[in-house]
């Protein structure tokens, strides 16, 4: 089983998100890439079992133009088989409270097998550690039942 943890972040909210995933999927021992999606190629989508993207919100709810790549790649890409979750953090002053990961966890829905969605208010605290626990759980368990 090869994972990938997938994300961006500009004040590191999103960031220290992606490394607790990251520290969870790795205890599981599930071998796990932690990539800003800047570093990533879409072309290697398909080389992993699991994929958790994570953003941060913009603009009212919009993904950030950097996760657009990504994003069409999982439109355009067959990732039928790809067990994905999507998390973010946002901040509840907005309206659309963390609108990307909705985005997302539309579009991975009907193109992947969606398994979890994660929203955290801005700087993870102690009480989400749990949270990713569940997060890690729900994605490897479903890779479980459907391999
Ligand atoms: C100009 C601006 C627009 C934002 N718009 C939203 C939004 O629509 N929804 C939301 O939940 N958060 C919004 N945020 C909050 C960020 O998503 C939040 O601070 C996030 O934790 C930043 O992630 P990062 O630390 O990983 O960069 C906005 C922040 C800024 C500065």
């Amino acid at each position: 089983m090869k994972a990938a943890v997938i994300y961006t972040s500009v004040t590191g909210n999103t960031a220290t998100l992606a490394e607790m995933i990251h520290e969870h999927m790795e205890k599981r021992g599930v071998v796990t890439d932690l990539i800003p999606v800047d570093d990533f190629n879409p072309a290697q989508l398909t080389d992993y079992d699991i994929i958790a993207v994570g953003t941060y919100s913009w603009d009212n709810g919009e993904l950030p133009m950097e996760m657009e790549e990504l994003f069409e790649a999982f439109e355009d890409e067959d990732v039928q088989q790809i067990t994905t979750g999507v998390f973010g953090t946002g901040d509840s002053f907005f309206a659309s409270f963390c609108g990307a990961v909705d985005l997302f966890r539309d579009m991975l829905y009907a193109q992947s097998n969606l398994a979890v969605t994660l929203k955290v208010e801005l700087t993870p605290q102690k009480g989400d550690i749990s949270k990713c626990d569940t997060f890690c759980d729900r994605l490897t368990s479903r890779v479980a039942v459907t391999s």
